[in-house]
This record gives structure tokens, C-alpha cells and sequence, in this order.
């Protein structure tokens, strides 16, 4: 038996570990996959995937530079990701382009079609304000991954517009990186530690 008192207390480390607060909807989607009662209509509600979108030059990941970005491949990555995110009960949507427009226009797309972004912006990480404020936009869970440690290398990587507008960053653990992307990126969307 958890007391009122217990349970609180429980809540309020939660939220600080956690600031961000899943929408109403997952909730809701949850209650309709439970069958919970509060569930407000009998049909099943499906939970949105999580998107998890590359930057620049990283479809060349395997061979290039791989002293730096390791030997797994963009597709490797790609397969490692939907398995975890399974693992989560999660589906994902998983894209990488060479255009800033591009990634901008699925950032907006995540606003009615993901539960989150999972953001790899490679080279725009450092210079482009239009990510940036697409994803200030966004109003949903953002985990910024890279392979390597930018704070590590050249000074003009010490800079990410995206970290501004994060949830949280992960860095220097090459494709590993992303996986705990995926976990931490369930957790904030299901409201969980
Ligand atoms: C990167 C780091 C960036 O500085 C660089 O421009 C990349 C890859 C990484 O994953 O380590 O293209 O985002």
C-alpha cells in the first residue's frame, strides 16, 4: 500500500528528474490500450512514432571518417534504433537528408505526427537558426544525439542551436548514443523514469 504521502513525494522526484510532461493524449492512448474505463471512446488510439531524423553527410556513416563516426552504418543504426524502440512499444519514423529544408519540414510534420524527435543535425547543428526555430515550435520531447563529442573537437562544434531547444543531449557514444536516445526519449514521452 503506496500512501497519498509516499506517492507525492514519488511524483515530485519524478518531476524533477523529468521536467517535461507528456500530453494529455499519450495518456489517453495508454488508458484506451489498457481498456481503462476513463478511456473516453471504445476505439483504439494508436501512440505516435518517434521520429529520429539525421543531418548532413551522415548517410556516408561506415566510411567516413570512421575513426570519428565508428564503422556502423546509417541503416545499421536505423535497424538498431527500431528494434529498442519496439522494445518501448514504440514505433519510429527514421529519415536523414543533406538539405536544412528538409530536415525542417519533418520537424513541423513530428508536430502532428510524432510523440518526439530524436535530432542528429550533424553540420546545422552549429549554424542554423531555422532548426532552431522550427524546433521551438515543436513542443515535444527533443533529444539531441551526436557520435562524437562536438565539445571535444574544433571550437566552431562547440556551439549547438539545437541544445537550445533540447530536452537533453547525448554525445561521444557513438551509435549507442542513439539507443539511449530511444530509451530516455520513452521514458519523457510515457512520464517515466
Ligand atoms: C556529428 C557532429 C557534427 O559536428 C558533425 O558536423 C557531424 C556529425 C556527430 O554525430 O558526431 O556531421 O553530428
Amino acid at each position: 500500500m503506496v500512501s497519498r504521502q509516499s506517492q507525492k513525494s514519488t511524483n515530485s522526484a519524478r518531476s524533477r528528474l523529468f521536467p517535461y510532461r507528456p500530453p494529455n493524449d499519450y495518456k489517453e492512448r495508454n488508458r484506451a490500450r489498457s481498456g481503462d474505463p476513463l478511456a473516453k471512446s471504445g476505439k483504439q488510439i494508436k501512440t505516435l512514432p518517434i521520429y529520429v531524423l539525421n543531418g548532413p553527410t551522415l548517410n556516408l556513416l561506415g566510411t567516413r571518417e570512421p575513426e570519428i563516426y565508428g564503422r556502423t552504418t546509417l541503416p545499421e543504426i536505423r535497424n538498431l534504433v527500431a528494434e529498442r524502440a519496439d522494445h518501448h512499444g514504440f514505433k519510429i519514423v527514421f529519415r536523414q537528408s543533406n538539405h536544412e529544408g528538409d530536415l525542417i519540414d519533418w520537424i513541423q510534420e513530428a508536430r502532428v505526427k510524432g510523440c518526439g524527435v530524436i535530432l542528429n543535425g550533424a553540420a546545422y547543428t552549429h549554424t542554423s537558426i531555422a532548426i532552431y526555430d522550427a524546433l521551438k515550435a515543436l513542443a515535444k520531447p527533443i533529444i539531441e544525439v551526436h557520435l562524437s563529442n562536438p565539445h571535444a573537437r574544433e571550437p566552431f562544434r562547440h556551439r549547438s542551436f539545437v541544445s537550445k531547444a533540447a530536452t537533453g543531449v547525448i554525445v561521444g557514444l557513438g551509435a549507442q548514443g542513439y539507443l539511449s536516445a530511444v530509451d530516455a526519449m520513452a521514458a519523457l514521452v510515457k512520464g517515466k523514469p
